[in-house]
């Protein structure tokens, strides 16, 4: 490993992902053309870099990063050489991610960003013009790892779970049996489908308890169920076993789950439903919106999956502003499965906004409802689900 970790950061004060920094100083090293080389990443509190900084520089505060590149004289033949040690601050890492309204580990990889260009000889206090090509420097590499898709490759085809609650929507407007969502859960499956979602509200506005206890018996690829974290849900949940739960904020007066959930407010009660479905061997999805905040309290708590909210990439109204939602999902993305998070995406996707989500390498499944039921309305269900399957899937065979 070319990346050594020394976290000496109390854990008291908040975890720090190292696969993250683990993952990003290694594609750093490649990207900065010296991946056989190695250092040192020393995570600190202020009070430590504090008396590092009046030790070697004779100032006596804390301060964000400091670099000691290493010995030109190499202690072990036959090891690649050293780099040298970068030391950082996480006390006013966060301090600063908080002002720039970044997440911690944004901030965290801003400065190993610095620290290796420091190790490698660069330096922004000999001169104004030096100071701009670090600068410069600094960007282009933290918008390359941003972007960079080379580590980050899926190993099989996306998967489409299909969303049903709009069946059992047209039946309980009449109060009937008709049409059932069990059958069209069914239907999904056999044109395609490899799982099948329902969100059982409090309000039973559309699924019923009825309808969940016989998906549970009937659906043979995977049964994702969709609550919001609540007692009584989560009860049912326990019992009725489903292959999956993706815990969403609910509002009684919503027309559809409306953004994504705040976890850190909720982070307690997130936190608890978690570790109960854990023991039932349940995994838990957390639906949030695409932001680097929400990724890493949901790592942070052990969500086993995200689901990434494309609601606003969807309902974008001009080119520009869907490039820039769709920049923030795939982000996001890369950054959840950095974490070791397994990736969903969904809401609002239809047969125009599917194909380019489905494209991005670092999701595995996409949860989709409402187009492929209005669309069933008029070519039928089985047309409508392999219709968005040969979006999702384009190079499968058969679709
Ligand atoms: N994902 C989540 C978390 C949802 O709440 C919904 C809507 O129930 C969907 C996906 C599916 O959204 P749509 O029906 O717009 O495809």
């Amino acid at each position: 490993m070319p990346l050594h970790i020394i976290d000496q950061y109390s854990p008291a004060k908040g975890r720090i992902n190292q696969q993250i920094l683990l993952n990003r100083g290694q594609r750093l090293l490649k990207l900065l053309g010296c991946p056989d080389r190695l250092f040192s990443l020393v995570l600190l509190d202020d009070q430590t870099m504090a008396d590092f900084n009046n030790r070697y520089r004779n100032i006596n505060r804390a301060t964000n990063v400091l670099s000691f590149p290493a010995d030109d004289g190499d202690p072990f033949p036959g090891q690649p050489p050293e780099l040298g040690d970068i030391l950082i601050s996480v006390d006013t890492a966060r301090r600063e991610a908080a002002q720039a309204k970044r997440s911690l580990h944004f901030r965290l990889t801003e400065l190993i960003i610095h620290g290796l260009l420091h190790l490698l000889g660069h330096d922004h206090e000999r001169s104004e013009e030096e100071a701009l090509a670090m600068w410069e420097m600094e960007k282009d590499l933290m918008q390359q790892l941003c972007t960079s898709k080379r580590f980050l490759r899926r190993t099989t085809m996306p998967k489409l779970a299909i969303n049903i609650d709009h069946v059992a929507t047209v039946r309980q407007a009449r109060g009937g049996t008709q049409p059932d969502p069990v059958l069209a859960a069914g239907i999904c499956e056999l044109a395609g489908a490899e799982g099948i979602v329902v969100h059982l509200r409090e309000d039973r506005r559309h699924i019923q308890d009825r309808d969940i206890r016989l998906l549970r018996q009937t659906i043979k690829t995977k049964m994702n169920l969709e609550m919001a974290a609540v007692k009584e849900i989560i009860n049912i949940a326990l019992d009725i076993k489903p292959d999956m739960i993706t815990l969403v904020p609910e509002k009684r007066k919503e027309l559809t789950t409306e953004g994504g959930l705040d976890v850190i407010k909720n982070e307690k009660k997130l936190a608890k439903t978690i570790a109960r479905m854990k023991k039932a061997s349940i995994p838990v999805s957390l639906f949030i919106d695409p932001d680097a905040v929400q990724i890493e309290a949901a790592s942070d708590i052990g969500a086993t999956f995200v689901e990434l909210h494309t609601g606003r990439y969807c309902d974008a109204t001009t080119e520009q502003d869907r490039d820039k939602e769709f920049r923030l999902i795939e982000q996001a993305a890369e950054l959840a499965f950095e974490s070791g998070l397994r990736v969903n995406a969904g809401h609002g996707l239809d047969y125009l906004t599917t194909a380019r989500i489905a494209a991005l390498p670092t999701i595995e499944e996409l949860s989709i409802g409402h187009a492929i039921i209005s669309r069933a309305v008029f070519v039928g269900l089985d047309q409508a689900v392999r219709e968005m399957l040969a979006l999702v899937r384009p190079l499968s065979p058969g679709h």
